[in-house]
């Protein structure tokens, strides 16, 4: 189960999970709402998306978004997970076989493997008489021999067992190629194996780092199925993960700050050779959250090119949410007189960046396609325009984006804008969170700030600012139990001060420290974010006060009872001893 949790946290953020339960608005560098949790008016529920945390500054509760789950759906561990897995499309059966171990090596192989049958199929393509033909096919779709090479293009020999048999001969086991997907194993033991690429034009598939993980096998003759013939997910290959020549396009996805999102392998291979590089494939699939994320870091805008068919919106369309969520925008190439960008490009390879640069806004799209499609004038024709474009204008998350564009809905239609607003209203399907009815709430989420880690997690953010504070701190009156966070900050004071190695800080501490710490610190970023050094200063000295007069009165209470112990022992000189170290204290 370990692994899931970080599978989740990868692939979904904190802020979308919350979302869904609670509205959220931007609050400085975190967001804000109505606590889920409890009754208020004023929002006092931080989300951080840097953090992936989740508080209520209110009643205290809070946590990553497991320990949200866990709350907002009064669950246990467990079904969080399952709820969480869910939402990010993850099958949780493959965790709970208790799935073996891949280690690095055994990767490596796999890599190497790959490396090996692609110029295994690349001689095969480029040195035999079949190949030859394979070849003039390749040209005859518009490629030369550059991008043929450059994309290593390759040939699966017509055989069952010459792929395989060449890579036992450079050393791999039947195990591993049965692995990698290269071979199919007839049976369980794996020790009769036949090839799965057999007279199919192969086309080498990289992970992000350029890494060759899989291939895409395409069929020579019309009536092979499938059409293209994938490797299946292995050690090294996860589909959902991996976009077809995002390798080769990341510089120039980067450089223009833009990806355009095609269907196929040509497409892509085609794009590169005309020199339009930030292309990438989602091989016929939907666009997947992992994609996203993997596309957002170098850019916010995307270009989709996809099949105008019902299944071709529909894929478009739920790329579409997924970029609502990531505040991704996204356009739409139009008006290209072609079946695909492979085709296009083939005749017109110097309109392809015309096509790219005339490109339209995902929801003008939309509302052109829709609107066109009917009757605009009738009223029964505006309902349905309406009612077909509703979900599209739901899934709309900047309201000026929707203000936009209804307008431009309002004046096609030749209606009022409050008409468009009320009809969205009508449909939309609420999301309604009641407040949980069941008492039995797990509690790990609603451990309360103490003022001793308040104040430490005040001396992480600022170091150097109070390093004598921190000094100050009475260790010896303080409890073993009491102690992890002080004594991480003294272990790596250091460390802490060095500028900028908080991250590193962090890394040193366990996971539920380090979590307890993030969430401290969210508070701290909220209430003291705008403090000066001096009221930072004098904020800590508060806090400390308050600390070493929590923990003398303790040790008075402690004092006492010992002291009425002894007497009730009659032990008097140990009574009196106790009594001089109290009165010690009490005027301290
Ligand atoms: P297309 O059927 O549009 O093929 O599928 P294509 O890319 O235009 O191929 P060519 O131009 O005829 O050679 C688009 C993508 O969907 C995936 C492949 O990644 C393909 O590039 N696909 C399609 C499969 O994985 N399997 C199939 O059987 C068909
Ligand atoms: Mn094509």
């Amino acid at each position: 189960m370990s692994d899931i949790v970080g599978d989740i946290k990868a692939r979904l953020n904190i802020e979308d999970v919350v979302a869904q339960y609670v509205r959220l608005k931007p609050s400085g560098r975190n967001l804000k709402g109505l606590c889920p949790f409890h009754q208020e008016k004023t929002p006092s529920f931080m989300v951080s998306p840097e953090k992936q945390i989740a508080y209520c500054f209110g009643c205290h509760k809070g946590g990553d978004m497991i320990n949200f789950i866990e709350e907002v759906e009064g669950v246990e561990f467990k079904d969080a997970i399952t709820i969480l897995a869910d939402k990010a499309g993850i099958d949780m059966a493959q965790y709970t076989l208790s799935e073996p171990k891949h280690s690095t090596s055994e990767k490596s192989d796999l890599y190497a493997m790959h490396e090996s049958a692609a110029s295994f199929y690349e001689d095969m393509l480029w040195k035999t008489e079949k190949g030859e033909k394979v070849l003039a096919y390749l040209r005859n779709r518009g490629l030369n021999d550059e991008t043929i090479r450059t994309f290593h293009f390759g040939l699966a020999p017509d055989s069952f067992d010459k792929t395989h048999l060449y890579l036992v001969k450079q050393g791999y086991s039947r195990k591993h190629i049965v692995l990698s997907g290269i071979a199919i194993s007839k049976n369980t033991q794996g020790d009769s194996v036949y090839d799965r690429f057999r007279a199919r034009l192969m086309i080498p598939i990289y992970d992000t780092v350029g890494r060759m993980v899989g291939f895409g096998g395409r069929a020579l003759k019309k009536d092979d199925q499938p059409k293209y013939l994938n490797s299946p997910d292995s050690p090294i290959y996860r589909k959902s993960d991996v976009l077809y020549g995002y390798n080769f396009a990341k510089d120039s996805v980067k450089k223009e700050d833009s990806i355009i999102l095609v269907e196929g392998y040509f497409d892509v291979i085609m794009s590169h050779q005309t020199g339009v590089k930030n292309v990438a494939a989602t091989s016929g699939t939907a666009l997947t959250p992992q994609q996203v994320k993997l596309i957002k870091r170098f850019t916010k805008n995307m270009i989709f090119s996809f099949d105008t068919d019902k299944a071709g919106i529909e894929a478009a369309k739920r790329g579409f949410e997924l970029a609502q969520h990531e505040e991704m925008n996204v356009r739409v190439l139009h008006n290209m007189a072609a079946k695909d960008p492979a085709d296009f490009i083939k005749d017109n390879p110097d309109q392809w960046s015309t096509i790219i640069n005339n490109s339209i806004p995902f929801m003008q799209f939309c509302i052109d396609e829709v609107v066109s499609s009917h009757n605009n004038s009738s009223l029964q024709g505006k309902k349905k325009i309406l009612a077909e474009l509703n979900p599209f204008f739901q899934i709309l998350s900047s309201s000026f984006e929707k203000d936009y564009f209804v307008r431009e809905l309002a004046q096609k239609l030749d209606i009022k804008e409050v008409v468009i607003y009320d009809e969205l209203k009508k449909k939309k399907g609420h999301r309604t969170y009641t407040q949980s009815d069941n008492q039995k709430k797990p509690d790990t989420a609603t451990k309360k700030i103490g003022t001793l880690d308040l104040l430490l997690t005040l001396i992480i953010e600022y170091p150097a600012l109070l390093e004598k504070e921190f000094a100050a701190i009475p260790e010896k009156m303080l409890e073993e139990n009491e102690k992890s966070i002080y004594n991480a900050v003294k272990d790596n004071y250091n460390l802490l001060r060095a500028e900028g190695k908080r991250k590193e800080f962090l890394a040193c501490l366990n996971d539920e420290i380090q979590q307890r710490v993030e969430m401290i610190s969210l508070f701290v970023d909220e209430v003291y974010g705008n403090y000066n050094e001096h009221m930072l200063q004098e904020e800590a000295q508060k806090l400390l006060d308050k600390i070493i007069k929590r923990l003398l009165n303790r040790q008075k209470r402690t004092l006492s009872a010992r002291i009425r112990e002894a007497e009730k022992n009659g032990d008097t000189s140990t009574a009196k001893e106790l009594l001089v170290k109290l009165q010690q204290l009490m005027s301290s």
